[in-house]
């Protein structure tokens, strides 16, 4: 099953705010329902909201033909309509790199716009398999054992893809390869992407994991608990610092502490060289509510206030690596973004 995929004419996404209790496609015909199935996290995940961006984008030129009715696509109005898409979620660097992919055939016209959106999901789809292909090669190279137990946070799966996973297609294809001993997905407040969705994909994909609650994973790491720590990102700056679901951080400076490699897992198109630094990356703040209750229930006093950054940045001088599916840079050995660029592959 696709998280997300064009069906007749619209998008389709599975709902995930419903999970781990209900699996429900929601289908979606206007930019509106889209903006907000963004926003409520119904879609969410990094590369996920690239495809997102990109299908909206052919919706929204499908929707103004049709409204307009002329041969000619209205090329003003698509732009604007495509600029609030951008504007969705600021943290993820490939909600704006979808919409902007999508946008560069707005004068091929509306079916050019699906060809390439479609495009980027088949290429997400591959990107997946060979990430998980050479981070798990790396881990066991790093880690220099065959089996791994590995700790994660937020969910980096199929459900942050189309159909595979960075982070989390990389446990995946660990435990394929009989590589796995356990995965530690971690809680992830307040939205529980750890508990509902990580734990939800192993348990289906019947992998060996326990479920942590965030506090702990530090600690655990410092008592050996884990060979190595995965994580995917929503925007790598151009130095290497990666912002992903804030509790990232610790898990570095933890797995610095103890000697564990800290390894951050994304395509390339999460890669950001026009952001210099993490310094540079806004950080979306969700609110108070998500932080005072949980599922209708209110959990802290009335009235409190309360700081809900969504992401936090780790320094690349934490990172061990950033995998992606073109390349492995290693920031432990003096790698960097540049100095293991696409150019140099080529060459
Ligand atoms: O707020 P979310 O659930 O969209 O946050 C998702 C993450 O932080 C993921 O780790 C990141 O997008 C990478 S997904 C492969």
């Amino acid at each position: 099953m696709r998280t997300i995929d064009w069906v007749n004419g619209a998008i389709e996404l599975i709902d995930q705010t419903l999970l781990p209790q209900r699996v429900e496609v929601h289908r979606v015909t206007e930019l509106p329902q889209l903006i907000d199935d963004i926003q409520r996290l119904a879609v969410r995940g990094a590369p996920a909201l690239g495809v997102a961006g990109a299908f909206g984008v052919a919706l929204i030129a499908a929707s103004v033909q049709a409204e307009h009715g002329d041969d000619e696509l209205d090329r003003d109005e698509v732009r604007r309509q495509a600029a609030i898409l951008r504007e969705a979620r600021p943290t993820a660097v490939n909600l704006s790199w979808g919409v902007d992919r999508a946008l560069t055939k707005l004068d091929a016209g509306a079916a050019a716009i699906l060809d390439e959106a479609v495009l980027i999901r088949d290429e997400d789809i591959a990107a997946c398999i060979s990430m998980g292909l050479r981070g798990a090669d790396l881990t066991r190279e790093l880690a220099a054992k065959d089996r791994v137990s590995v700790m994660t946070i937020c969910n980096t799966g199929s459900l942050a893809t189309v159909e595979r996973g960075t982070a989390l297609g990389v446990i995946e294809t660990l435990f394929e390869q009989g590589s796995l001993i356990e995965a530690l997905p971690l809680e992830t407040r307040p939205l529980l992407q750890g508990a509902r969705l990580t734990a939800w994909e192993l348990e289906r994909m019947q992998a060996p994991f326990r479920l942590l609650i965030d506090s702990a994973g530090p600690f655990l790491l410092s008592r050996g608990i884990a060979d190595a720590v995965f994580i995917g990102a929503d925007r790598i700056a151009a130095n290497g610092d990666t912002a992903n679901k804030v509790g990232s951080f610790s898990l570095a400076l933890a797995a610095q502490h103890a000697g564990v490699p800290f390894i951050v897992v994304a395509p390339e198109s999460t890669i950001d060289m026009r952001t210099a630094s993490g310094a540079d990356i806004e950080i979306e703040d969700r609110g108070v509510d998500e932080v005072v209750g949980f599922g209708g229930t209110r959990t802290a006093p009335a009235g409190i206030d309360a700081v809900n950054p969504a992401f936090d940045v780790t320094p690349h001088d934490l990172i061990t690596a950033i995998v992606t599916e073109r390349r492995v840079i290693l920031l432990s050995r003096g790698e960097t973004l540049e100095s293991v660029s696409l150019e140099s592959l080529r060459s």
